[in-house]
C-alpha cells in the first residue's frame, strides 16, 4: 500500500513487552493502518526486524510475520516517526523511583515525560497521545499541559487506554480481550479523540466490549484491577501457611471456595510469590496516591498485599533452610526456572531474584536453569555473585544438588524423568514445589522429601 493510502498513521514510542505485541496486533488486524514502532534501544530494534525477537511471547513471532515489511515498521528514528503520526502511543518503561521524595512507592516519571517533551518538540501537526504504560492517576493531565504549552498552535488529546494483557498470554488477551479501556477528557475534541481510539480496537473487537469512561477512571482502573489481582494471590498464598501447619490442602482449599460464583476460580493458584513488572509497582503506586490523599488507612490496607507476597519468598526460603537440617552452606541447590511466570522470557520482579539472593547471603550454591530466561536472569544477577551458576539443561542443573526448587511453573518440568534426577542427587534428596505442580506423592514413592506449598510435606523421616 502507499504511503497516502493509509487511513491512520499510528506511532507507538517503546517497543518492549506491551508496546511490540500490542502494536504487532493492530498492524495485523488493521492493514489500512501504518503502524510503526520506536525504540531508542538500537538492538532491540534489529531484533524486532529479525525472526529472533527480542522477547519471547508465544505466537507473537507469527503475528509479527502477518504485518512487518507491510503496514509495521520498527525504527530508532523517533522525530521522523513523530511528524508522520496522527495517533501516538506512549508504552515507555515506568519504574518505580529509587530516589527523592516517593522513592521505593511512586512512579518514575522521567521516561514519560521525556516522551512527552519529545513529541512537542518534532510535532507539526495536531496529535492524540495516548498512555498505554502504567501510570500514576493524574499524569493524563499533567502532560497534556506540557504538550499543549507549545507555540505552534499545536492541540493534543491526550487519551487513557490501559493495557491488561499477561505476559506469556499476551497474543491471546490482545486477540479476544475482556475488555478494552479508553479514557478520556469529556470535552468535545476529548470526545472525538476516544472515538478515534474506539474505531481502531472495533477492528476486530466487539463494540461491547470497547469500554469507555473519564481520563482519571481509566487511569485508576488499570492500578485497581492489578491490585485486585494481587489481592487474590496474596489472600491465596496467606491461608498456605496455615494449611501448612494444621494439615489442610490449599489446593483443595482453592477449589472449594472458588466454586462459589461470587468468588470465582481465576488467580487463586498458591505460589512462591507473585512477581512481574505490573503488580507490585502498581500496588505501590495506588499507596502512594492514598498517602498523598491523606487515606492512611486506604494505603496501609493495600501496601499489605505487597507484604504478604515478601512473607510468602521468605517463607520459602526458610522452608528449604529449615528442612535441609537449618544449613544450607555450600549445599548445591538447583532452581527450576527464573522467569516471574511461565511461557515468558521476563524476569522482572520475579521471586525468583529474592530467594536467590537470599540462599547467596547463607552461602549456598545456587544453580538456575529455565528455558527461556537464563539471559535475563544473568543480566539481573550480574555482579551479584559469580558463584552462581547458569544451566541449560534441568538435569545437569540437579546433578550432584541436595535439593531442587521448583519457582516457575514451565510444563517442562511436570515431564521430566525425576527417578533420573533423584539417581543423580545427594541424599536425601529434597524438592521444594512453590508451585505445586508436580506429583507429591509420585515423588516421594521415588525417595524424595517433598514440601509442596500449603499442604502436608512428605518426609521420609521425623523433621527436625
Ligand atoms: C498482570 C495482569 O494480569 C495484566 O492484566 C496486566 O496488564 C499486567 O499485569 P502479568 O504480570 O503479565 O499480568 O502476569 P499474571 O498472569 O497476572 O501473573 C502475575 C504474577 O502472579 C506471576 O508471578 C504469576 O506466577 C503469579 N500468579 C498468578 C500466582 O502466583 N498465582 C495465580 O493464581 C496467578
Ligand atoms: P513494558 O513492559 O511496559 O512494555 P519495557 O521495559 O519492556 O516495558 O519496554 C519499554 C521500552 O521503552 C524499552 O524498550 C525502552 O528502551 C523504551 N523507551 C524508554 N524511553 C524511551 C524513549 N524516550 N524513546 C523511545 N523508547 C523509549
Amino acid at each position: 500500500m502507499s504511503e497516502e493510502k493509509f487511513t491512520k498513521k499510528i506511532l507507538c514510542i517503546g517497543a518492549g513487552y506491551v508496546g511490540g505485541p500490542t502494536m504487532a496486533m493492530i498492524a495485523a488486524k488493521c492493514p489500512q493502518y501504518k503502524v510503526t514502532v520506536v525504540d531508542i534501544d538500537e538492538k532491540k530494534i534489529a531484533a524486532w526486524q529479525t525472526d529472533e525477537l527480542p522477547i519471547y511471547e508465544p505466537g507473537l513471532l507469527d503475528v509479527v510475520k502477518q504485518a512487518r515489511g507491510r503496514n509495521l515498521f520498527f525504527t530508532t528514528e523517533l522525530e521522523k516517526g513523530i511528524k508522520e503520526a496522527d495517533i501516538i502511543f506512549v508504552s515507555v518503561n515506568t519504574p518505580t523511583k529509587t530516589f527523592g521524595e516517593g522513592a521505593g512507592k511512586s512512579a518514575d516519571l522521567q521516561y514519560w515525560e521525556k516522551c512527552a517533551r519529545d513529541i512537542r518538540s518534532a510535532a507539526e501537526s495536531d496529535k492524540i497521545v495516548v498512555e498505554k504504560s502504567t501510570l500514576p492517576v493524574k499524569t493524563a493531565i499533567a502532560m497534556e499541559r506540557i504538550l499543549n504549552e507549545n507555540d505552534k498552535g499545536l492541540h493534543f488529546e491526550i487519551v487513557s487506554n490501559p493495557e491488561f494483557l499477561a505476559e506469556g498470554s499476551a497474543i491471546r488477551d490482545l486477540e479476544n480481550p475482556d475488555r478494552v479501556l479508553i479514557g478520556s477528557k469529556e470535552t468535545e475534541s476529548g470526545l472525538k479523540a476516544r472515538e478515534e481510539i474506539v474505531e481502531i480496537f472495533a477492528n476486530w473487537i466487539p463494540r461491547d466490549r470497547l469500554i469507555t469512561s473519564n481520563l482519571m477512571s481509566a487511569e485508576l482502573s488499570k492500578l485497581v484491577a492489578n491490585s485486585f489481582l494481587a489481592q487474590r494471590i496474596s489472600s491465596i498464598n496467606s491461608i498456605s501457611a496455615l494449611c501448612e501447619i494444621v494439615d489442610a490442602d490449599v489446593t483443595e482449599v482453592a477449589n472449594a471456595i472458588g466454586k462459589d460464583s461470587r468468588i470465582g476460580n481465576k488467580f487463586l493458584n498458591a505460589s512462591v510469590g507473585f512477581g512481574g513488572s505490573c503488580f507490585k509497582k502498581d500496588i505501590l503506586n495506588l499507596v502512594y496516591l492514598c498517602e498523598t490523599l491523606g487515606l492512611y488507612e486506604v494505603a496501609s490496607y493495600w501496601e499489605s498485599i505487597v507484604k504478604m507476597n515478601e512473607y510468602q519468598e521468605n517463607r520459602f526460603v526458610k522452608t528449604i533452610t529449615q528442612a535441609l537440617f537449618n544449613t544450607v552452606t555450600n549445599k548445591r541447590i538447583a532452581l527450576f526456572g527464573f522467569a516471574f511466570k511461565a511461557n515468558t522470557s521476563d524476569t522482572r520482579e520475579s521471586p525468583a531474584f529474592y530467594i536467590t539472593k537470599k540462599l547467596m547471603e547463607e552461602r549456598a550454591k545456587v544453580v538456575i536453569t529455565d528455558p527461556k530466561a537464563l539471559a535475563n536472569a544473568k543480566r539481573d544477577l550480574a555482579g551479584y555473585n559469580d558463584a552462581i551458576e547458569y544451566v541449560e539443561d534441568p538435569y545437569e542443573a540437579a546433578d550432584k544438588s541436595h535439593a531442587v526448587a521448583i519457582i516457575t511453573e514451565w510444563d517442562l518440568y511436570k515431564t521430566l524423568d525425576y527417578e533420573r534426577i533423584y539417581k543423580q542427587m545427594e541424599k536425601p534428596a529434597f524438592i521444594f514445589d512453590g508451585r505445586n505442580i508436580l506429583d507429591h506423592q509420585k515423588l516421594f514413592e521415588i525417595g524424595f522429601n517433598v514440601y509442596p506449598l500449603g499442604k502436608p510435606h512428605l518426609i521420609h523421616f521425623k523433621e527436625v
